[in-house]
């Protein structure tokens, strides 16, 4: 009989930035559900305590650590503490975001940087961390990039959200080829919208409204809507996939109307 895809992670340690809250969040206690260790990174430590302690009570091994992508001391020391509490670290899922929602005559230098340190600097710098991290230890690893289907699609009030993942999907490409001789492999997973802390104001007004009627499954996106792409790209399973970005948003990027 032909073996089924392998989708287990129980060898696996992973690193989740912003797991305190949201997509994060629900990525972190997946990959603890499908056997790995997860550290789970972002600024407010009571939140990443609270979903430790969750993972912990369903038997898994998690621990939580202080992490703010915009400072690179703050990066390095957040790999660290991630193998010192759990050992080698293998999977790193780039998901710290935030959003600046303002028309482009009034986005300020600072809600740019803001956006872009956060979103794409803060992704780049803790993947370079990681990469060099695995290369000194001869080991192979994963990236997975939280982009978005706005890497691709103009939406009003996002110039810098905007940019920031469309530039985090090239830097998908480009680390993918170069670290393809160290064996990390590395991907983005594309979200359409989903219901969280970064988008419920928008998703409730008229225009978010308007929005929602235009995605062809006819509903927002749920966080465990994105578990079997995260799956695949963290697995054994997606052993040949790397450079690749996977959109998951209900149809929404390919529909005219
Ligand atoms: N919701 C959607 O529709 C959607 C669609 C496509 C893509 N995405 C992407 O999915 C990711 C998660 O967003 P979400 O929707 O789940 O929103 P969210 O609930 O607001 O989560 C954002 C996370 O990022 C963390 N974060 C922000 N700045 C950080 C920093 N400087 N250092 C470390 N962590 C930081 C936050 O934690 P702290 O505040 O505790 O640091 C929080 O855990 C983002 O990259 C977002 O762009 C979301």
């Amino acid at each position: 009989m032909t073996a089924l895809p392998n989708f287990d992670l129980s060898d696996q340690v992973a690193l989740v930035t912003g797991a305190s809250s949201g997509i994060g969040r629900h990525l972190a206690l997946l990959l603890a559900a499908a056997g790995a260790k997860v550290a789970l990174a972002a600024r407010r430590s009571d939140l990443l305590t609270e979903a430790t302690l969750e993972i912990e009570a369903e038997g898994g091994i998690a621990v939580p650590i202080v992490l703010d992508v915009t400072n690179s001391d703050s990066i390095a020391a957040a790999v660290a503490e991630t193998e010192r509490a759990l050992g080698p670290l293998s999977l790193l899922v780039n998901n710290a975001g935030v959003t600046i929602a303002k028309p482009v005559l009034e986005h300020t230098e600072a809600d740019w940087d803001q956006v872009l340190d956060t979103n794409l600097k803060g992704a780049w710098l803790i993947t370079r961390e990681f990469a060099a991290h695995l290369v000194a230890r001869g080991r192979p690893g994963r990236v997975v990039n939280i982009a978005s289907i706005l890497a691709e699609r103009a939406i009003p009030q996002g110039p810098s959200y905007c940019a920031a993942k469309a530039g985090l999907v090239h830097l998908t490409h480009v680390l993918a080829m170069e670290l393809a001789r160290y064996g990390i492999l590395v991907n983005a997973l594309a979200p359409g919208f989903i219901e969280t802390d970064l988008t419920r104001a928008f998703l409730l007004s008229e225009a978010g409204k308007r929005l929602q009627a235009r995605i062809p499954l006819r509903r927002l996106g749920r966080p465990d809507d994105l578990d079997g792409a995260m799956l695949l790209l963290a697995s054994p399973a997606g052993a040949y996939l790397t450079g690749a970005v996977i959109t998951v948003d209900g149809g929404h990027s390919v529909a005219a109307i």
